[in-house]
């Protein structure tokens, strides 16, 4: 299973496209179209935000998991940009549908607040809603046109009442919303099935399957910085419930963590760096929002959230990206404990904004380096400093390290002894 550590945007992407090449199965299980995962292979840059990242592989089979959000138009939109030479895809009946109505409400109900959550405008926290209070449409509905119309007309009828009066919105007509989904639903039916039959049938056979979750701990909606958070699931346990396969399913836990920290929306950061600093990481690890093309905001590595971040979503092994980004700093910092407003030092992270937001970060100081890593495929080929850096974190976290990046494309790659 392979779990974002921060914030999102770690690069799980890059890992899932490596890994799936030993792996029969790869499920996305949470998240919608908000993802942007970056794949560069074959000289192409592949960015997928709905299908899971192992696409790339024909002969495998990609699944879109009950516990994601589907937005049908994006779903076509990465198929037909994929081609032919792809993965197979099995969609869950039981994920939910991110209809129209969603992505309107989504943008009326964050330009209401007094404080927005910066999120993607892709509908997802109003389509985890419906979902929730049970009035969401599924893929099965989707499917069935009768049935549709049916479901769609009180629904709409509802939704438009709040569009309408609550944010004095334009309502949607029951003709644009159900012409074009009932098409997609036609569309969707050969990529429709029982995905956690299939994924248990895979198992039992013995085959190899990669959970990919989207999004990163600090964003999931129960242990994250909520309200600053995803409207899903985004840790380990979330994949169980995203995909019905049992917890004695899984095997290793995987965390991806890039080698500085970056977040895009809004929300507590500690250790975000707002001056020049904070702009050369953004500039050289282009970091701008693959969905949205937002300014991520960066800062330096935080600890005592990672070492929480590890314990929550039990990952034994880690993914370390983008370390070239680091490049020529003379010095690199990592946050190792906070000094919260009374001047007590804390160690411990608290998923609470309001504690988040007043705590300073207590940094322990490395040398950086000046020479280009991406030609390293070897820990051993790192510069010392690097090597420090690297051995630092994972001696901290007290995870093996799997991979580093030093490099965008595959091949740009460190694999460790672990790798498999
Ligand atoms: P939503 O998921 O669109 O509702 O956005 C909620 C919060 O999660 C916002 O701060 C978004 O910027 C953030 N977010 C959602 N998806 C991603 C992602 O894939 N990477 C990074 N941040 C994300």
């Amino acid at each position: 299973m392979v779990v974002g550590l921060q914030f999102g945007d770690e690069g799980k992407g890059r890992v899932v496209d490596l890994l799936a090449g030993g792996y029969d199965v790869v499920a996305r299980y949470q998240g919608g179209a908000n993802a942007g995962h970056t794949v560069v292979a074959m000289g192409r840059k592949f960015v997928f935000h709905l299908l899971p990242s192992g696409m790339l592989y024909p002969g495998k089979l990609c699944v879109v998991g009950n516990g994601v959000v589907l937005d049908p138009e994006q779903f076509f939109r990465e198929l037909e940009e994929l081609g032919p030479e792809r993965a197979e895809v099995l969609v869950s009946g039981c994920a939910h549908v991110v209809m129209p109505y969603h992505k309107v409400l989504d943008a009326l109900e964050e330009e209401a607040k007094e404080r927005r959550i910066g999120t993607t405008r892709r509908g997802i926290g109003p389509a985890y809603a419906d979902k929730h209070g049970r009035s969401g449409i599924r893929v099965y509905d989707l499917c069935d046109e009768r049935g549709f119309a049916e479901k769609l007309r009180p629904i709409l009828e509802l939704k438009n009442r709040v569009i309408e009066r609550v944010y004095g919105g334009r309502p949607l007509s029951f003709e644009e919303v159900y012409e074009p989904y009932a098409d997609y639903g036609r569309r969707l039916k050969p990529f429709v099935g029982d995905a956690s039959s299939a994924i248990l049938e895979a198992l039992r056979g013995g085959r190899r399957v990669l959970f990919e979750g989207a999004q990163g701990v600090m964003l999931d909606v129960d242990v994250g910085t909520y309200p600053y958070v995803t409207s899903s699931s985004t840790t380990s346990a979330g994949a169980c419930v995203g995909t019905g396969v049992p917890p004695t399913a899984v095997g290793r836990v995987i965390g991806v963590v890039k080698a500085y920290a970056t977040r895009v929306g809004e929300g507590p950061f500690p250790t975000e760096l707002e001056g020049d600093l904070g702009e050369h990481l953004r500039r050289v690890g282009h970091e701008y929002g693959a969905t949205t093309g937002r300014p991520r905001r960066c800062g330096w590595l935080d600890l005592v959230a990672l070492k929480y971040a590890v314990e929550v979503s039990g990952a034994e092994a880690l993914a370390i990206t983008k370390l070239d980004v680091l490049k020529g700093l003379e010095e690199i910092r990592v946050c190792v404990a906070y000094v919260d407003a009374g001047g007590t030092r804390r160690e411990r992270f608290v998923p609470e904004t309001g504690f988040l937001s007043q705590v300073k970060p207590v940094y322990r100081s490395f040398k950086g380096w000046d020479e280009d890593l991406s030609g390293c495929r070897k820990l051993e080929d790192l510069p010392s400093a690097a090597r420090e850096y690297v051995e630092f974190l994972a001696s901290q976290l007290g995870a093996e390290v799997l991979m580093v990046g030093v490099g965008a494309s595959r091949e740009e790659t460190i694999l460790c002894s672990s790798w498999r």
